[in-house]
């Protein structure tokens, strides 16, 4: 009898299942991306930058193999857009055609940061105002195809960026000199600033939903782990140290941004926290699954280890899909208030009158 009720409970969830796929609906109309290279989808392709990756073994494990995204796989962002319910990846702001541009847009792009000069040693890349211009862009061009874009409100902005502001300029100092000017303390508060302007120009682009993620764990990188002295530790603590002032104050701006703006809602996603694994019971490799040239990429065509489910990282800088599978699925459904405040984003999806957010 219970063996029949759970084989009756199993059908009825595949049916429902089926349907889902059947039905094929996005949650929401659109979602757009923007930020740096763990969620690029191939906007550096064209690029003059040593931050460019569409050769294997990068995309080894994604459907349609080496695309420009930085990992054996999908992106976190990537997976987010399957929990949504889109059954096609999102395209690149460099190939988004006039059909595609109305169920979203990709304009992140590896190396850039917050600041216009991050990543610039590195060479071309497209910064987080510029990301913004090009979404301004495409909102003139919804307009010229007689599109009514009040459906924008409804959909689901990711902002993941930061990273690069420490590990491709404040952290170098013989190229950058943000270090000489501001101390680390000092550092946070600027790029929060600066990003607090950002988001606001995405609110007046008409989003009303919107993610924003903190910064991984800058010091526990490859590339940082083997240029800089860790003083006998796994990761270079004062890395770390200055990207959790960078955290502490993205949470209140976030908090701030919601008092101000009672008609939008804003989140925060604890990158530090979910890109580490902590909580999820989870232990992985914390050795590169490539082999790496000089500058902490894969090797063109190199043979990487064969199991990718066991490393952290992919190449000397990104995630490998593991991790971003488990960085989806806890922004999407919070394991803990710690994963993402105040909302996760299937609250986001869930909020549908967006007058009246003030009394959530
Ligand atoms: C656009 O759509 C919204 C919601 O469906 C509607 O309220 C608004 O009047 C429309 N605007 C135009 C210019 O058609
Ligand atoms: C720091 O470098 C930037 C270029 O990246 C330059 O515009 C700025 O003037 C420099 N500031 C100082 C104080 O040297
Ligand atoms: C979008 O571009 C237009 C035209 O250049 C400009 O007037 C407007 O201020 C821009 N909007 C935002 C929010 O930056
Ligand atoms: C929110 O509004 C207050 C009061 O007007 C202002 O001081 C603060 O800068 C605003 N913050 C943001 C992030 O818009
Ligand atoms: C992120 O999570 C960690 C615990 O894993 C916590 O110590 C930290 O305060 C959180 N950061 C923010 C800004 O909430």
């Amino acid at each position: 009898m219970a063996h029949k009720l759970t084989q009756l409970l199993i059908v009825i969830m595949l049916i429902q299942v089926q349907k889902n796929i059947v039905v094929g609906k996005p949650q929401v109309p659109c979602y757009f991306m923007f930020g740096d290279s763990l969620v690029d989808s191939g906007n550096n392709n064209g690029l003059v930058t040593f931050s460019r990756v569409n050769y294997p073994p990068y995309g080894m494990d994604f459907p349609e193999g080496a695309t420009g995204r930085f990992t054996n796989g999908r992106t976190f962002a990537d997976i987010i857009g399957q929990l949504l319910g889109f059954e096609k990846f999102i395209p690149p702001h460099t190939a988004a055609t006039d059909a595609q541009i109305s169920i979203g847009v990709n304009y992140a792009s590896g190396s850039s940061g917050i600041r216009e000069e991050t990543g610039i040693h590195l060479g071309d890349r497209i910064s987080m105002d510029t990301q913004l211009v090009n979404h301004n862009s495409t909102i003139s061009r919804l307009l010229s195809l007689q599109e009514n874009t009040s459906f924008l409100e409804k959909c689901i902005y990711l902002v993941n960026t930061g990273n690069n502001d420490y590990v491709n300029n404040y952290f170098i100092s013989d190229k950058y000199n943000t270090s000489r000017i501001y101390t680390t303390d000092q550092y946070a508060s600027v790029l929060i600033q600066q990003l607090s302007q950002q988001l606001r120009t995405l609110y007046n682009l008409g989003a009303r939903k919107i993610v924003v993620n903190g910064v991984v764990k800058v010091g526990c990188i490859p590339i940082v782990v083997g240029t800089f002295d860790t003083e006998g530790k796994p990761c270079v603590e004062s890395f770390n140290d200055a990207a959790k002032l960078y955290n502490d104050k993205l949470k209140p701006l976030i908090d701030d941004l919601n008092t101000n703006y009672s008609d939008a809602r804003f989140t925060f996603i604890n990158m530090t926290r979910i890109s580490s694994l902590q909580g999820a019971g989870m232990s992985l490799s914390t050795t590169p699954c490539c082999q790496l040239t000089e500058g902490y990429a894969c090797i063109p065509y190199s043979i990487p280890c064969p199991d990718r489910t066991m490393s952290m990282y992919f190449d000397g800088y990104h995630f490998a899909e593991i991790v971003a599978t488990s960085i989806a699925t806890r922004s999407y459904t919070a394991l803990s208030p710690l994963d993402a405040s105040p909302y996760d984003i299937s609250d986001l999806v869930r909020l549908h009158d967006t007058k009246y957010y003030a009394d959530i």
